[in-house]
């Protein structure tokens, strides 16, 4: 049987991350994942994780079944932590929260949820999005369209033509909106901007699926769920797919949250029941570790205090890189103006660099990006700045 099966193509992500650790090169320079990197160029257990992950397993009495959504704790604390404890989509419990392995796994489960319920809707993903969004929704049988969201010539959002489209979506239809930092442009609508989105989406008759991945990393925790809150006004229904692997650094742990905004508790109480046939059918229940890391954390002063603190010092750094890139690039005589960079937000870039350009980082320079042209911001450090923009400079 198994002799006729062919070889898949290497993932468009994580395939560069295989190809990079087979490459000898002791200066090589890994700018493909999405992962953060500290100036050691290590992604380090954060500081906050250390000491609630001690907590967690001093005091866990069980290694039982958590239920298939997962624990109500962390469900509450997903829901206060993107919209506020007093927000009245929260006071109000007309929102139901998964623990779901990972925002994949968040994204997945809303895939399955919307082909079971809603039959026939189709999702509009930007264009363009993470190469990995249409390869799930096809996995769970919904067909995909896209939205214009960038425009190429001045790196900056292509507000008008994605309003304009966005107009045209059949009522009823799917909309996957990032909630900030998007992947792979860096480039994030304002506060008006997402009011001026989230009424078409409300006049037309769309349903928003947000995929929140990066809070914090563009501008602080709470500035960054602008575009949720916009979204979640009195009576909107609304999906927010949410992970925790960059903002608590849980990579490996899979921690993320699917989250149904309903009309009211009723809708929830339905929703709930159909989410977690999904769940049942997928992973059954979640894993337990990472998620209670994160409710230890959120449940706890100093420990949030602590964290917040830890998240700030990331963005700081990212952002750091992003202005010593620019005028090093500058330095080095690269006479294109990658100014644009500075004002993109969260771990990536496009940088503009085509896809024959990224295969010659690669092949000559030991350099890897995404063949979008994506490159991860958070993989640059002072010491592997000066040998990445000689590269560059080189393959331009
Ligand atoms: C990325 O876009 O690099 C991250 O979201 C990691 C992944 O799974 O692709």
């Amino acid at each position: 049987m198994f002799n006729q099966i062919e070889m898949a193509p290497p993932d468009a992500i994580l395939g560069i991350t295989e190809a990079f650790k087979k490459d000898p090169n002791p200066q090589k320079i890994n700018l493909s994942v999405g992962v953060y990197k500290d100036e050691h160029s290590q992604t380090p257990v954060l500081e906050s994780v250390r000491q609630a992950e001690s907590q967690v397993v001093a005091e866990q009495t069980t290694k039982g079944y958590l239920g298939i959504p997962g624990s109500p704790d962390y469900a509450r604390a997903v829901q206060q932590l993107m919209l506020g404890a007093d927000h009245e989509v929260v006071a109000s419990a007309r929102a139901v929260t998964a623990n779901t392995p990972g925002g994949t796994g968040a994204l997945r489960v809303a895939g399955d949820f919307l082909k079971n319920n809603l039959p026939d809707r189709r999702l509009w993903l930007s264009d363009p999005t993470w190469p990995n969004h249409p390869a799930i929704f096809a996995a769970a049988g919904i067909e995909t369209k896209t939205y214009p969201y960038f425009d190429r010539e001045n790196n900056r959002l292509a507000l008008d033509e994605m309003l304009g489209a966005l107009r045209q979506i059949p009522p009823g239809d799917v909309v996957l909106l990032h909630g900030c930092c998007h992947n792979p442009t860096g480039i994030d609508p304002t506060q008006d901007e997402w009011t001026q989105i989230a009424d078409v989406l409300d006049q037309r008759g769309l349903l928003p699926l947000l995929d929140f991945a990066y809070q914090g990393f563009s501008d602080g925790i709470a500035e960054d769920a602008v575009g949720l809150r916009a979204l979640a006004r009195p009576g909107a229904e609304l999906i927010v797919c949410s992970s925790f692997s960059k903002n608590f650094g849980l990579y490996r742990d899979r921690v993320g949250a699917l989250t149904f905004v309903t009309a009211d508790s009723d809708a929830a109480a339905r929703v709930a029941s159909q989410m977690k046939r999904c769940i049942r059918s997928n992973y059954s229940n979640p894993p337990a570790h990472g998620s209670n890391i994160v409710t230890t954390i959120l449940g706890s002063d100093p420990l949030s205090k602590l964290w917040r603190e830890e998240v700030d010092q990331m963005r700081n750094r990212i952002n750091q890189m992003r202005q010593l890139f620019v005028e090093t690039l500058a330095a080095k005589g690269v006479s294109r103006d990658f100014s644009f960079i500075t004002a993109q937000r969260g771990m990536f870039s496009f940088s503009g660099l085509t896809a024959e350009q990224v295969d010659a980082l690669r092949e000559k320079r030991s350099v890897y990006a995404v063949r979008s042209g994506r490159i991860n911001v958070a993989g640059m450090t002072r010491d592997n700045m000066d040998t990445l923009c000689t590269a560059i400079a080189d393959v331009l």
